[in-house]
């Protein structure tokens, strides 16, 4: 047995009171969980402490609480290792971010995580009429989709989400993984129509700034980005749909850039993702000139403060060889078709769901960004 100290966010909006932390010592085995350890804080020393679990073995996904600043399942963490990573010698446990708090370490998952959910249309909607027996679907197309079907909806990822601090609006990480479950189910007949939904929605797809919290924090390898990536590049490069949020016109300009220059040309990135792409067209293109007003004075503030050089900004240099990257970008369009296989396929990752390795056919040639 050794000892820890939690110090645990106290909170109960029918006292009136502002939150306030309280330290709890407890006893446990290094082995177990912090779970286990606020238990046990429950359990012999103030039964009011709320905190939402039921399985006690990841599987539930009721108990995510923000352990040290990391948000988690309780129960998926010893107590030991956060005990390691403490600052001040206490393990700091306080509800999850961008859900409101209910009580102590319940946040209102239904206010935002479900609502979320239940706005990218959760449920397969078919096309034509039911097959007379079950419908036959190959196993590739299933294995691709079981990494967001092996989300637990534990809303790690919403409340670590970066993008979802400052846009609440946000459809949110847990919401697009499970979304992409359906756009890649081959049985789904609404593919077009919601990868169109999802790319015009301007707190959609392409709110998403690529920060990889949800992909570090997620306890079941669910990666909800990459399968926000993915999407976008069906957006894009399969569907082709030229978006509102100009979305379309973004992913094209980087990548456009990055073949020229071998390194992003920050001061060519906005005006080209406008128009036509080119750079003087786009630059008239009246929402370009919106946005670049816009930009103004974040621009200006990053002169003042020496972080923006304009001499560098405007004058981009190419990479000493850019053959390099021209090989790569050669290499990946000639191909014939974009394999976007999953790491069940791959077979890099055995972590959660070790039987896929075995089943899984020969046929990985790239990861998951493929
Ligand atoms: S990668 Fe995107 S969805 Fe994931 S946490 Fe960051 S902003 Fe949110
Ligand atoms: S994607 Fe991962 S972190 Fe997000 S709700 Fe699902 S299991 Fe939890
Ligand atoms: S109690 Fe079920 S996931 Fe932690």
């Amino acid at each position: 047995m050794s000892a820890y100290t939690l110090k645990i966010r106290r909170f109960d909006p029918e006292t009136g009171d502002t939150a306030r932390w309280q330290d709890f010592d407890v006893d446990l085995a290094p082995e177990r969980s912090v779970l286990d350890g606020i238990l046990q804080a429950k359990d012999r020393e103030d039964a009011s402490i709320w905190i939402r679990c039921s399985c006690r073995a990841a599987i539930c996904g009721s108990c995510s609480v923000k352990i040290n600043g990391k948000t988690g399942l309780a129960c998926n963490t010893r107590i030991s290792d956060a005990a390691a990573d403490a600052k001040n010698g206490s393990i700091v446990v306080e509800p999850m971010g961008n859900m409101p708090v209910i009580k102590d370490l319940i946040v209102d998952m239904d206010a935002v995580h479900w609502k979320k959910v239940q706005r990218v249309i959760p449920w397969l909607l078919p096309e034509g009429d039911p097959p007379e027996r079950e419908y036959i679907v190959p196993a590739e197309s299933m294995i691709d989709i079981t990494q967001s079907m092996a989300c637990i909806q534990c809303g790690a990822c919403v409340g670590a989400c970066l993008s979802l601090e400052v846009d609440p609006d946000f459809i949110g990480p847990a919401a697009l993984a499970k979304a992409y479950r359906f756009v890649g189910d081959p049985r789904d007949g609404a593919t077009e129509d919601r990868l169109v939904d999802l790319a015009e929605d301007p707190h959609g797809l392409y709110d998403c700034t690529h920060c990889f919290a949800c992909v570090e924090v997620c306890p079941k390898d669910v990666a909800p980005m990459n399968q926000i990536m993915r999407m976008r590049r069906q957006a894009t490069s399969d569907y082709e749909i030229k978006d509102n949020n100009n979305g379309y016109g973004h992913e094209k300009a980087f990548v456009g850039l990055i073949e020229k220059y071998g390194t992003l040309h920050e001061a060519q990135l906005l005006p080209r993702s406008f128009g036509d792409g080119s750079l003087v067209k786009g630059q008239t293109d009246p929402k370009a000139v919106k946005q670049l007003v816009e930009a103004l004075p974040t621009a200006i503030r990053g002169v003042k403060s020496g972080k923006v050089s304009p001499l560098k900004a405007l004058i981009h240099h190419k990479l000493p060889d850019q053959k390099q990257v021209r090989r790569i970008f050669h290499e990946i369009e000639s191909k014939d078709e974009r394999l976007e296989l999953n790491m069940y396929i791959v077979g890099e990752v055995g972590g959660s769901n070790p039987d896929l390795d075995e089943t899984a056919p020969a046929m990985g040639e790239t990861g998951d960004e493929g």
